[in-house]
């Protein structure tokens, strides 16, 4: 099992162990590349520029999939949250081609990888189909199969869906796909550590100096480059990404079932958010797994009961047995709903970012490694040119830093609070999590299974936004750029790489 930015269990993270590196301890300090993060955007990132000739580092701040690709629920579409309706309104016809064919090339691509390096990830192609349930959405839905024909997916009607749901219309498209996305992860890896790459796991990277040549500073000492990538999600920092880029999260359950009705596809109903199925091997076991019930980071911090709610969806459809995984990832909405890809804004000449996936974070990772491959070995693509992070307008007077934490003042709160105060004010039961105000000071307060108070101050230390209590996930999350950080303030996410600070409580052990 690894690590993950929760207290839930994901199917992926329990079914596979930490990754061992192959990377000597001691590694030269100079690269052509550094990727921040490792997850399927970093890896398979670094796996494209290393086959195209550069050296290059992966820094990860925990170990491999610690965040939300072991969180994700694994769909490999063409058949995008975005759907081509909008995606040719925000921008054109044209554009909406050319983000169908990026995303099938990137499918196709996992599936070179999977088979040139034998990586056994459970992968298997499949068709994709979106179900309408009344009269308004069967007309969204024919307007959605019109933009997607047009922008060339292989979409028919059909009668039948893969799930037992009532329906009134459906399409199939055909070529996605599924896998696990960890073992897939893992393979790349390997793929990239031996034609020369290294790989840091533990390594958080706490600053970047730009100068002729970047100096990244770390956890674990400093390494230089000529560029670097942020493959974080959202880059930390101050940057217009932060303004435009909005996190969610969303929920995912994997359930056995009494009976053998494991759906075949990938199946989509037309809700706002909506509820998604498939089935998966892992380890020799089915699952069938749900997702649903987004929403915005912080919006929400009653969110053991989102479970609660999705469980009770699919249990309408499926006959479900006892026991499950269930677990929930964060995601970033772009303003326009397509991923920014390319040169950090405010940074135009080593600095780059893959950010502003939505829920196709699994096939944009692979389009971000295509278009940044090109990107750093001059070549400039319609992909890449329609995904430059740079089509945001300036806003008026902004300023963007890199320089991680320069902004933020880390004093320490030197005050002692009173633990049976604390205890009486915030009337916590064990698990759970809250902000109080205390003689004018407010306090994030955890009372953890053993009956013990943490007491953390509520202000996020990448802008200084007041984080909210996350249930499900026993975690500290901020509603204005997505940062998130465990019960002790540590932070779990980016774009913050600071954590926040803890408050001195008096009794603490007696506080019951
Ligand atoms: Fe930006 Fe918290 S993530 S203020």
């Amino acid at each position: 099992m690894i690590k993950r930015d929760g207290y839930q269990v994901s199917l992926w993270q329990d079914s596979v162990p930490p990754y061992q590196s192959a990377t000597p301890a001691h590694t030269n300090s100079k690269y052509d590349v550094i990727i921040v993060g490792g997850g399927i955007t970093g890896i398979s990132t670094a796996h494209q520029l290393q086959k195209a000739g550069k050296h290059c580092l992966v820094l990860e701040a925990n170990t491999l999939c610690f965040g939300t690709t072991g969180g994700t629920t694994a769909h490999l579409n063409t058949l995008l949250d975005t759907p081509y309706t909008t995606i040719r309104k925000n921008f054109n016809a044209e554009s909406a081609a050319i983000i169908a064919e990026a995303t099938a090339s990137a499918i196709q691509l996992i599936k070179q990888n999977i088979r040139d390096y034998q990586i056994d990830c459970h992968f298997e192609e499949t068709s994709a189909y979106l179900f309408s349930q009344n009269e308004s959405e069967d007309k969204e839905l024919e307007d959605i199969a019109d933009a997607s024909i047009e922008a060339g997916l292989e979409l028919r009607f059909s009668k039948t869906i893969p799930v037992p749901i009532p329906f009134t219309r459906v399409f199939e498209v055909l070529g996605q796909a599924k896998f696990h996305p960890v073992q897939y992860v893992y393979g790349i890896a390997k793929a990239f550590e031996r034609i020369g790459g290294h790989i840091k796991q533990d390594c958080r990277v706490t600053g970047v100096e730009e100068n002729e040549t970047l100096t990244v500073q770390t956890s674990n000492g400093s390494f230089q480059c000529t560029d670097l990538v942020y493959a974080t999600h959202i880059p930390p920092g101050v940057n217009l990404l932060h303004l435009r880029c909005a996190p969610w999260r969303s929920y995912a359950m994997a359930f056995k079932l009494t009976d053998d009705n494991y759906p075949e596809g990938l199946a989509y109903d037309m809700k706002d958010p909506y509820f998604y199925y498939r089935t998966q091997i892992v380890n020799g076991e089915q699952y069938l797994i749900a997702g649903g019930r987004d929403h915005k980071t912080g919006e929400d911090i009653n969110t053991e009961v989102r479970f609660t709610e999705l469980e009770a969806e699919v249990r309408k459809h499926f006959n479900i047995a006892a026991g499950s995984y269930r677990w929930s990832s964060q995601y970033y909405e772009s303003a326009d709903g397509l991923p920014y890809i390319g040169h950090l804004p405010g940074h135009p000449d080593h600095v780059y970012v893959a950010s502003g996936f939505g829920g196709n974070g699994m096939v944009y990772s692979t389009v971000a490694a295509i278009a940044l491959r090109s990107l750093l070995t001059n070549e400039e693509t319609p992909v890449s040119k329609l995904l430059n992070p740079n089509r945001l307008k300036p806003v008026a007077g902004f300023k963007s830093f890199i320089s991680h934490n320069a902004h933020v003042a880390g004093e320490l709160i030197s005050r002692l609070f009173p633990g049976e105060k604390l205890e009486e004010l915030s009337a916590l039961a064990r698990g759970e999590g809250k902000v109080i105000t205390y003689e004018g000071e407010k306090i994030a307060m955890f009372k953890d299974d053993h009956g013990e108070l943490h007491a953390i101050n509520p202000v996020c230390t990448h802008l200084k936004c007041e984080v909210k209590w996350n249930g499900a996930e026993r975690s500290w999350d901020c509603p204005c750029h997505g940062a998130r950080y465990n019960t002790e303030g540590k932070v779990l996410t980016a774009p913050a790489d600071m954590d926040m600070q803890k408050m001195q409580v008096e009794n603490l052990a007696t506080a019951k």
